[in-house]
């Protein structure tokens, strides 16, 4: 399925397992009681993150997502998050969107949370290229300020001190 925000086009990937990384890397997140899904899309990774004891706080903005997982409009507590994932999302954002979503992920995680993002050249979205691949990754670990603990050209996995 194909939404359109911002002017770029979102693909919403309809697989329902949870993404290799995520799978791959899982027992970095086993000791998260809570980890936001940002831009959860279906929920599957969600679904994965549940299946391991773990409560997922799920959010996306199209609202058609996962019929399974409710929306909220915000989470008011702070320092409550222990794990994010951002898998396929960043791409698709403003730059006043990124400031944002990292002021946000600043204001609910507990220090020694973990995250992981997942990038990926996605064409007509705003990182149609390798190059601005890694612009955006640069970009969003300036605003953030969290220590990369585990990376390759498309994903990495950080720890917020
Ligand atoms: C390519 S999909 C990835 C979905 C999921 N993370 C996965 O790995 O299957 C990108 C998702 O980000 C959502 N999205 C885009 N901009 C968003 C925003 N500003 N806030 C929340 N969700 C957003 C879209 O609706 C879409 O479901």
């Amino acid at each position: 399925m194909i939404a359109k925000y911002n002017g770029v086009k979102v693909v919403r990937y309809g697989g329902k397992e949870a993404t290799p990384y995520l799978r791959k890397n899982i027992d970095l997140f086993l000791q998260c009681s809570c980890m936001l899904d940002l831009g959860c899309g279906n929920g599957r990774n969600s679904r994965y993150l549940r299946e391991h004891g773990i409560q997922p706080l799920p959010f996306d903005r199209c609202p058609d997502y996962g019929q399974e997982w409710k929306a909220s409009e915000d989470i008011p507590v702070n320092g409550f998050v222990d794990g994010v994932l951002l898998n396929y999302i960043l791409m698709f954002l403003t730059e006043a969107e990124l400031v944002k979503i990292a002021s946000e992920i600043n204001r609910l995680t507990k220090s020694g949370a973990i995250l992981m993002v997942e990038l990926e050249v996605v064409k007509m979205s705003f990182t149609d290229t390798m190059e601005k691949v890694k612009t955006l990754k640069a970009k969003f670990m300036d605003l953030l300020r969290w220590e990369i603990v585990k990376e390759d050209s498309r994903r990495f996995i950080a720890r917020k001190s």
